[in-house]
């Protein structure tokens, strides 16, 4: 009986493995153990998307795997049983001496794997679901300068951390945070990851066990529960009863299901939706602006409180001599992943309109109002949130920077956040669109933004707003060639 000895990840067994395989090493000869967990780095990769195990040492065998098997053998090794190393090293074994139906759920091992693979998959979603953070209470900063400023506890089902707070690194911007959980923990500092076997609860380390966000957040809780509409059946098979002991408002469900059924219902929504207190000031947006520091580079900005929860600031592109320049609202989900602006699908649809229009796209600086995405959670998905006037403002410093550099000659402004950065005071749409103005010498032409087309909810209507931004644009062109028609003169 040989003796393997890896460290609990996955790279340490594949590795092992292809060494086995590559000695003939049969699975019932191997004693799999695994050693001390020392911090670890973040999802290795078990195995390339397609099919080859690469060597990782000359000694290693070379293994060519389907995609599939590679998809269960991964989420198989996050799979919390001891003997899951041997378990993976048959699989593999099988495979290799040319056994295919060890992937097959017909076959004894590959139902095994399937079951395994697919807790995995639960334990994942489940994750990324339930996990909720918690602001870190500032007066309770003396352990250590570097503590996130949000945490998390939570207990997975399987080994699913890693995969997680790589998810949550990509979702929650820069803010930092730790995941805590009974055996391992995670912390972005907002630039990179660290995992690590747990040494600390977050108790320990005296963070607060209620604080203000999660004061909020039941706050929030309580006034969007309706009792009216209570279904304890779908709320229990929504959100399983065994991770209401992570969430904070968790220890509110069972009080609130117990008043909705003692007359809650009667009243619907919870009463204390009607009796938000409250006075509004009106306040102009500028004089209510901070004084704000002047950043030099859009990443660094800290003009408002936009970038905490972007994963990156979006800068404007194209050519720095372009004649004409569009501006947009705001990055949306997929421009906030990728760094550029209108990659997703109301820039697709604007594609459309600039190739109608007889204009090429690399021709137009195309930009922003806002440079970091606004949005709200809707389950899992990221939902544009309108931004306020403030952050408009607050943004309209990068904006002015752009427009002095590139000195169009023509801005087409798409949708009214565009119009009201560009005139610098909330306006209506509606009152200037279509109708070419002068704002600083440079013409500008308000038309609508694409993802009002992509909200229609028949093809035609799509198409009439697709025409309106295209005749825009189309006129834009005809402004940017002959510099003519200037109609309406703003101060
Ligand atoms: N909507 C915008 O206004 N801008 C983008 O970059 C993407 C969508």
């Amino acid at each position: 009986m040989q003796v393997i000895a890896i460290d609990d990840s996955y790279a340490a067994w594949r590795e092992a493995a292809l060494g086995a395989l590559a000695s003939g090493i049969a699975p019932e000869q191997i004693d799999w153990r695994v050693d001390g967990c020392d911090a670890r780095s973040a999802t290795p990769a078990l195995f390339d998307d397609h099919a080859s195990l690469p060597l990782a040492a000359s000694a290693a065998a070379k293994v060519r795997i389907s995609r599939d098997l590679a998809e269960l053998l991964k989420d198989a090794a996050l799979y919390r049983d001891t003997a899951r190393w041997a378990f993976l090293y048959r699989v593999l074994w099988r495979w290799h001496g040319g056994d295919r139906s060890v992937a097959s759920p017909a076959d004894t091992d590959g139902a095994r794997l399937y079951k395994m693979a697919k807790a995995v998959r639960r334990a994942k979603h489940d994750m990324i679901a339930y996990v909720r953070f918690r602001l870190r209470e500032p007066g309770n900063d003396a352990p250590a300068p570097d503590l996130p400023e949000y945490i998390a506890w939570y207990e997975p089902e399987h080994d699913v951390l890693a995969w997680s707070a790589e998810h949550f690194a990509r979702r929650m911007g820069r803010s930092t945070w730790l995941i805590s959980t009974p055996d391992s923990a995670a912390w972005w500092n907002g630039t990179a990851l660290r995992l690590e076997r747990r040494t600390a609860l977050p108790h320990d380390r005296g963070y607060p066990d209620a604080d203000e966000a999660e004061a909020l957040w039941l706050a929030y809780y309580r006034r969007t529960f309706n009792p009216a509409r209570l279904n304890e059946t779908a709320l229990e098979q929504h959100m399983p009863v065994r991770f209401w002991k992570g969430l904070p408002e968790g220890r509110l469900i069972p009080s609130m299901i117990s008043e909705a059924k003692s007359g809650a219902q009667r009243v619907a929504q919870a009463r204390v939706v009607g009796v938000l207190g409250g006075k509004s000031v009106p306040v102009d947006a500028q004089s209510a602006q901070p004084v704000r520091q002047q950043p030099t580079t859009l990443d660094a900005c800290r003009r408002c409180e936009l970038w905490r929860h972007a994963t990156q600031a979006v800068d404007g592109i194209g050519p720095l001599d372009a004649r004409i320049m569009l501006i947009g609202e705001q990055p949306g989900d997929q421009e906030d992943l990728a760094g550029r602006p209108f990659v997703g699908p109301a820039g697709q649809l604007l594609d459309i309109a600039i190739e109608r229009a007889g204009l090429r796209r690399d021709s137009l600086y195309r930009t922003n109002a806002v440079k970091h995405f606004k949005w709200m959670l809707r389950g899992k998905r990221r939902l544009h949130k309108t931004a306020a006037q403030q952050e408009i403002d607050a943004c309209g410093y990068w904006l002015e920077r752009e427009l002095a550099h590139v000195k169009p000659s023509v801005v087409v402004t798409l949708g009214a956040t565009a119009l009201s950065a560009l005139l610098r005071e909330k306006v209506s749409l509606r009152e200037w669109i279509d109708t070419p103005l002068d704002v600083d010498g440079m013409q500008v032409i308000a038309t609508y933004h694409p993802s009002f087309a992509l909200r229609q909810d028949n093809d035609d209507a799509r198409e009439r707003v697709l025409d309106a931004i295209t005749s825009a644009l189309a006129r834009a062109r005809v402004l940017a060639d002959t510099g003519e028609e200037r109609q309406h003169v703003a101060s």
